[in-house]
Parts: C-alpha cells; sequence; structure tokens
C-alpha cells in the first residue's frame, strides 16, 4: 500500500495535459466485445481500472496488448463468464453483460457488491434487457442471462443511468430490428461510445438528446479510435488552480463538454478563459466566495465533481450548500475534510460548508475515487503536512496525479505506507 505525502501551501504554476477519459475509454474497450475483427484505442489512460478492463476482455476471449496509451484488440472466440475476482474490483464490469448477451445469448456476470459510494445496483441494465428478450437468474452471486436473440424494443429507463444506457445502446447495436431507449443519460461518455459504436458500422441516432434510436445490424467490424479526454480529470486540476491559488492551463481540455462545472467555478470566484492553446485557470481577483450547487444527470453538476468542488469551497468566502442527488452516501471525504480544519455540516444529502481562512495538514484516509482527488486538493492548499492513505483509489481513475502535479510546482511524493 502506498501514501501521497503533500506539504501545502504552493500555488500552483504551469501547464498539466489532460488524459484520456477513464469514463469513456471504459465501456469503449468493453464493446470490442461485439466486433467482427480488430480494434486499435489511443489516448488511452495508464489506470488501475483500464488493466482490469483488459483482463476482463483476456478472459473473455479479446486478447489486448496496452503500450504508451494505445490498446490493440482482437476479439477471438468468446467466453461468457466475468467472474467476481474482477467485477468485485470494478463495477464498471457489468458493462460486458449487454455486449455478450448480443454476441452469444449467453452471460454470466457476477454481481457487482455495494461500494463506498452507495448501494449502485443494476435493476435498470436488467429490465431493460429483458424488455430486449434476456431472462436473468441470480445463480450463486452470478448474474446468469440467456436469450434466443436480441429483439428491438422500446424502453423507457426510469432513470438516465449512465452504464444501463451503455449496456443497452451496445446490446441494441446487433439486435434484430429497432430499439427506442427513452430517458436516456446524456453524458458526453455515452455521446464518445456511440460515436465509436457509428464508426465500427452501428446505426445509431440522437446520442446526446434522452431519446436514443439504434437500427440492429449483422455485424460491426473493428476501426481505429481515440478517446476523449476526460472532462472530471479536467475539472479537478481547474479546482487545484482556485483552491492553491495559482494558474494553469490545461492542454487537450474538453472545454465544450464542461459547462455545469465551468459555470459553478466561475461562480465562485474563478477567472476561466479558453484559449487556442488550452484553457487558462485561476482565482480572479476578488477571490473565492461560495456557491450552491446540486448534483444532477447531464448537462447538471456531475456527482463525480462534487467532492473536488466542495474542497475548493471550504476555503471560499461565505457559505455554500452543497446538495447530492445521485448517490446515497458519496460524502466520505467530509469527515476526513473537517479534521483539516473545514467547517462542514451534514444534513442528510446535503452539506453546508461555511469557508475557513486555511486548512491544516492532517493524516486523511481515501474512501472511494473521488474522495481521494478532493482529499489531495484539500493537502495541496493546506498548511503542514497532508498524507493520503489508500490512494489506490486515486490510481483507479487519476493517470500519474502525482507526478503531473509535481511538474506545476506542488511538492507531493509517493511513499510506501509503512515508510
Ligand atoms: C457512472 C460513472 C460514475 C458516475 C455515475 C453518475 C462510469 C464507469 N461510472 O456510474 O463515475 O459517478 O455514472 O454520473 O462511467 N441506479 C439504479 N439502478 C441501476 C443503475 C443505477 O438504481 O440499474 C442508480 C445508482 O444506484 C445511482 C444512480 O442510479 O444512484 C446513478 O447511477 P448510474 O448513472 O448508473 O452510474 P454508473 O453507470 O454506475
Amino acid at each position: 500500500m502506498e501514501n501521497l505525502v503533500i506539504e501545502g501551501g504552493l500555488p500552483l504554476r504551469g501547464e498539466i495535459s489532460v488524459s484520456g477519459s477513464k469514463n469513456a475509454a471504459l465501456p469503449i474497450l468493453m464493446a470490442s466485445i461485439l466486433l467482427n475483427g480488430p480494434a486499435v484505442f489511443t489516448n488511452v489512460p495508464d489506470l488501475r481500472d483500464i488493466h482490469t478492463t483488459l483482463r476482463l476482455l483476456e478472459i473473455l476471449g479479446c486478447p489486448c496488448s496496452f503500450r504508451n496509451g494505445r490498446v490493440e484488440v482482437s476479439p477471438g472466440p468468446l467466453q461468457s463468464e466475468a467472474p467476481y475476482d474482477l467485477v468485485k474490483t470494478m463495477r464498471a464490469s457489468v458493462l460486458c453483460l449487454g455486449p455478450l448477451l448480443a454476441r452469444l445469448g449467453v452471460a454470466r456476470v457476477a454481481m457487482p457488491g455495494g461500494c463506498a459510494i452507495g448501494a449502485r445496483p443494476v435493476n435498470l441494465h436488467l429490465s431493460a434487457l429483458e424488455r430486449m428478450g434476456a431472462e436473468f437468474e441470480l445463480e450463486e452471486g452470478y448474474i446468469h442471462g440467456k436469450c434466443a436473440g436480441l429483439r428491438g424494443a422500446h424502453i423507457q429507463f426510469d432513470f438516465p443511468t449512465v452504464g444501463g444506457t451503455e449496456n443497452l445502446l451496445m446490446a441494441a447495436c446487433l439486435a434484430e430490428g429497432e430499439t427506442v431507449l427513452e430517458n436516456v443519460a446524456r453524458e458526453p461518455e455515452v455521446v464518445d461510445l456511440a460515436r465509436f459504436l457509428i464508426r465500427c458500422g452501428a446505426e445509431i441516432e440522437g446520442h446526446g438528446s434522452s431519446v436514443i434510436r439504434v437500427r440492429g445490424v449483422r455485424a460491426l467490424n473493428g476501426c481505429e479510435y481515440a478517446i476523449m479526454p476526460d472532462r472530471i480529470e479536467a475539472g479537478t486540476f481547474l479546482a487545484a488552480a482556485g483552491i492553491t491559488g495559482g494558474e494553469l492551463l490545461l492542454r487537450n481540455c474538453p472545454y465544450d463538454d464542461m459547462d455545469a462545472v465551468l459555470i459553478k467555478l466561475r461562480e465562485a470566484g474563478m477567472d476561466i478563459i479558453q484559449r487556442a492553446d488550452g484553457v487558462l485557470a485561476r482565482p480572479g481577483s476578488g477571490g473565492l466566495r461560495g456557491v450552491d450547487v446540486s448534483t444532477r444527470p447531464h448537462p447538471g453538476f456531475p456527482t463525480d465533481m462534487q467532492a473536488q468542488l466542495m474542497a475548493l469551497l471550504c476555503l471560499a468566502d461565505g457559505s455554500s450548500m452543497i446538495d447530492e442527488t445521485i448517490f446515497e452516501n458519496r460524502f466520505m471525504h467530509v469527515q476526513e475534510l473537517v479534521r483539516m480544519g473545514a467547517d462542514i455540516r451534514l444534513s442528510g444529502s446535503a452539506a453546508m460548508v461555511r469557508g475557513v481562512e486555511h486548512l491544516a495538514g492532517a493524516p486523511v484516509m481515501a474512501s472511494d475515487l473521488r474522495a481521494s482527488a478532493s482529499l489531495v486538493l484539500a493537502g495541496l492548499a493546506a498548511r503542514g503536512k497532508t498524507v493520503v492513505q489508500r490512494i489506490y483509489h486515486l490510481d483507479r481513475g487519476y493517470e500519474r496525479m502525482e507526478v503531473k502535479l509535481q511538474a506545476v510546482g506542488a511538492r507531493i511524493r509517493r511513499v510506501p505506507a509503512d515508510a
């Protein structure tokens, strides 16, 4: 196990290049299961969740290689079982369910367990696939699905689930006839998946809106595809510029996909300027001020940026009210931020943050991916030394975060936990 040791209080200055998006890469890699020929993916981030996905693809019969952000996948004879060992480390493994049913008519995928940020069931994935002709049983902790060919269907999601939309979109590409998916997720990562599938020969319309139509085709071919940049990583670094009182230029920043985050950061007093060479971020001359925010499905404010914005608001003038409406247990960072001197009160799904003059370094514990990022941000701004423990969560979703931060002046290093 490793820790991050941060000596805080230095304004960050310089340039950071945003990596490929984890949440776009995971479903797009999983879509290889649908293909008749090899595919090449570029701009793939080097992350633990990506390596888990590649291991899963290998087990399912799609050998992969990964070098310098480039993944080559050659689908072969498919296997139908996604084992618990892998699924328990990454919930997104459930994204192989739709593709396996579409290709093989059978899938055995371990039921993802609960996780730190809430129960996160997959009932919406399953009931939608049932509408397409699949049947499911739960056997010894595995979802056992089968179908005699998937049929197009008209499906209305009760909630615009990101993973559910992606699973169904993939399944519908090879189903017989037309599928209409209503109340779907509109996240940019869903759009990136649809673009990839279209490049492979799928017939999809409406991605990015709340209704997607898919006409099933007989087969999909591989292609070469560049994964979109990571809007959550980008947002985290914008917040890093603000919380440290520095100035960062983000290259490869998906500015057009970040409206809700940009609006809130600007409302909180940051200057964010789109330039030809990247996106420049710094606190405005009036300093940081409190804002209210409620997490929502895209195009609303993303839950994956809630913890990082909260860290920033801990040092803003005035009060902020943060309402988390997507996940029921996504405030694990609050008690750790309080240990660093933040003034935060929790009441159900809402957190009231009163800005304080400064944070003080402390040993803190990461509990999930974005909570870890918020603790790193707080550590960068805090006086003294912060030790962030359990950073394996961070490594699931941020590519070489400490290396990128060191390059812009942060005093941050990775050390073995017993050092
Ligand atoms: C994806 C993202 C995650 C992000 C989340 C919300 C990936 C790999 N992960 O997760 O980073 O935080 O979107 O933007 O892309 N729900 C159900 N039943 C279901 C499915 C979901 O009740 O069958 C609930 C969940 O418990 C949660 C909410 O719907 O409360 C949103 O979940 P969903 O949009 O499915 O998130 P994920 O796809 O798991």
